[in-house]
Formats: structure tokens, sequence, C-alpha cells
């Protein structure tokens, strides 16, 4: 199927009529790549002439394997039964972002279709968009701020009034209950400041290339104790072709521990608790997903993980995944993450890949 003429049906039944013919003309000039996989013989059934333009341009190659590994996992994900959709990835290449859509036909299993569009003003518009809902989430920053800290400071206010009021009167015990309490609003507020300075840590962040296999496996090691004390099977899985990343060791460490800490606490008291750290590459870039099969989370609440003090833990800030990702958008990087409730959820890093140690950088900073 290789050498198929671009824009061909390469079966012969694809036109019984006029009708289909018509349709196989449109679909050959239409402006989106279009791609049908025969899932069964492994070939490509299908592809037309902007699908050929854009392959050629992000140089991967027409065969089956070449589109299947370009899509990477979303390909075994659509063999699920009851899958219809893969999610739409982005490859970006030469400045520009290519996004596609798979879906399964239907009643069929055999042909999934590949819809391949460049999106980069899309994506120039979507980053308008963020940057007005910035604007929003910084008021509702200011008043997270005015909340966080106030609540602390109204109690601690109470607190010694009770004690001043009772200065004469209370025991040592009664003391040292009004103290803890004053102490726990003190570490609360001290907690909360160092969430901010971590925020503006890695203004410029200097990044060189990091070996993510040997950066995962140092911290898997150093969260070692934890996580056997949580009976949690990890595994570190990443491909040759994906070990180089150019990122800022330090800020990936703090990304990498927010996330682990976040798939530990969702695994807590789960049975047969796994934590799977995987690395693909995708032309420049390397895609790292952290999966865990923990307590999950419904729809409506994976939309709210990135908004500035949302937490469903009552010791939690709800800053480690904003801070995570402002991190990682000074490196470059993206995050996105999927859940589905009681199932388990998948974080993906996606970096800029490099081709090997050149200003290797592997160590780990003392957490
Ligand atoms: N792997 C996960 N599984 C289930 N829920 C998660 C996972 N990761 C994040 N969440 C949800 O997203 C929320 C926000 O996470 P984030 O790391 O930003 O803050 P936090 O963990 O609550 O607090 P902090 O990081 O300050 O300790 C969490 O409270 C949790 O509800
Ligand atoms: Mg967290």
């Amino acid at each position: 199927m290789e050498n198929m003429v671009v824009g061909e049906a390469c079966h012969t039944v694809v036109c019984p009529s006029d009708r289909a013919c018509i349709f196989t003309e449109v679909l050959r000039n239409i402006d989106t790549g279009i791609i049908i996989l025969d899932l069964i013989k492994e070939e490509v059934f299908f592809k037309n002439y902007h699908a050929e333009k854009i392959l050629k341009f992000i140089g991967a190659g027409y065969g089956f394997e070449d589109i299947a590994s370009l899509m990477l996992n979303e390909l075994a994900e659509l063999k699920r039964p009851n899958v219809r959709r893969s999610s739409k990835t982005i490859v970006n290449c030469d400045h520009r972002s290519l996004g596609y859509t798979a879906y399964n036909l239907e009643g069929n299993q055999r042909y999934v279709a590949v819809f391949i569009q460049d999106i980069t003003d899309q994506n120039r518009l979507e980053a308008i968009d963020e940057a007005s809902e910035m604007m929003n989430n910084i008021s509702y920053l200011f008043s997270g701020i005015r909340h966080e800290i106030g609540n602390p400071l109204n109690s601690m206010k109470m607190a010694l009034t009770v004690v001043q009021n009772n200065f004469e009167k209370f025991t040592p015990e009664e003391f040292d209950v009004y103290m803890k309490r004053l102490f726990g609003d003190v570490y609360k507020m001290e907690a909360l400041l160092k969430s901010f300075k971590n925020f503006n840590m890695f203004e410029k962040p200097k990044t060189a290339a990091v070996d993510l296999l040997d950066f995962f496996e140092s911290l898997t090691q150093l969260i070692g104790a934890d996580i056997r004390n949580k009976n949690i099977k990890i595994t570190v899985d990443i491909l040759p072709e994906a070990r180089w990343a150019k990122v800022d060791t330090r800020a990936l460490q703090h990304v990498a521990m927010n996330i682990l800490a976040n798939a530990m606490d969702a695994l807590d008291g789960r049975r047969d608790a796994a934590l799977k750290i995987k690395g693909e590459a995708l032309n420049d870039i390397v895609m790292v997903s952290i999966i865990d099969n923990g307590c999950g989370m419904p729809e409506d609440l994976v939309k709210d993980v990135f908004k500035p003090f949302f937490t469903t833990k009552p010791h939690g800030t709800g800053l480690g995944l904003v801070i995570s990702k402002k991190m990682l958008s000074q490196m470059n990087c993206g995050i996105d993450i999927s859940s589905e409730k009681d199932i388990g959820t998948t974080v993906t890093l996606t970096m800029p890949r490099c081709a090997g140690a050149d200003g290797r950088t592997t160590g780990l900073d003392p957490v």
C-alpha cells in the first residue's frame, strides 16, 4: 500500500456509483488531511492530497506504521470496544501546530478515519482567549488569597482574644489547646507563602538536555519509602527515542514531585495501586505520561484542576498544578490531564525533545 497513488482509493469497490465517485473526489481535494486506516490489514486504505502534504511537511512516512506511530497510543485506544473518537493531539513543527482527530467509523471496527488540520491560527485565538482568562484568574487569585489568609488570621484573632480574656484563669492545658490552634494557623499561612515563592522561583529556567530515564528513576528512588509504605507498584518505561528532553531539571523535579504526590494521594487505600511513568517520542516532542489507577475525577472536576486554590484535600493549597503549569510553560512544555472517576488519572507532560547528552544534566536536587 506504500506506493499507493495519493488521493486514490486503493480499494476497487470504493466507487460503486457516481455518487460515491463524487464523494471520493471531494475527499481527495478537500483542504483537510484525511487518512483512512485499515486496522485488519494494517494498511492505509485512503489518503488525500492534503494529508500527503502534511505528512511530508512534518517529515513523516506515508505507511501504516508511520501513521500509527505518529498517533502514538491513540490507535490502540481506538481498538478498544466502545471507543469512537480519540482525543485531539497537537504536533508542533516549524512553528506550525497540527491537530488531528481519529474516529472509528460507525458500526465498523475495521476502519479508522484520521482528520488532520493546521490549527496554528486556532491555537493563536485560544492563546488570546487564555490571556483574557488569565486576567479573570488574577482577580480570582486575589480573592482566593484574601480568603486563604483571611481565614487563619480571623481564627488567630479569636484565639488571641480568648487567651487575653482568660489569661488569669486558664490552666496550662487550656493554654496549650489555644497555642496549638495558633501554631496550626501560622503553619497554614507559612505553607501558602511557600507556594507563592515557588510561583516565582523559575522565572528564567535554565534548560539543558536531561536524561529522562535517569531523572525518573532517581526521582522514584527518592520517594521509594512512601511508595513502599502505600504498597504502590511503580514502573518507569521511557523509550530510547524519548530519553532526552530540553528542560530545567529543578523545575521539572518540582513539577514531577507534585504530580507524583497527587497520584499517591489518589492511590491512598486503593487495591492493586499502580503508578506508571511512560515516555514516548513524537517528532520533536517527548511525551511523558504519569498514569495512576487511583480514585480519578469526574469530568466536571477535571476542568477545574488548573484553577488557583482548587483542591479536594483538607490540607491542600490547590496551587500545585497551577504552579506546575506555569513552570512548564516557561520551559516550552505543556501539561494535559485526563481522568475517569474510580478508574484513574493520566497526566501527560510534553517537552522539547533533544538529540542526546549534549550539555547533559541528570542529577536531582536534594528534596
Ligand atoms: N492524580 C490525581 N488523581 C485524582 N485527583 C487529582 C489528581 N491530581 C490532581 N487531582 C485533583 O486536583 C486537585 C488540585 O491539585 P493540585 O496539585 O493543584 O493541588 P492539591 O494537591 O490539592 O494541593 P497541593 O498541591 O498544594 O498539596 C486535587 O486537590 C485533586 O482533587
Ligand atoms: Mg498537589
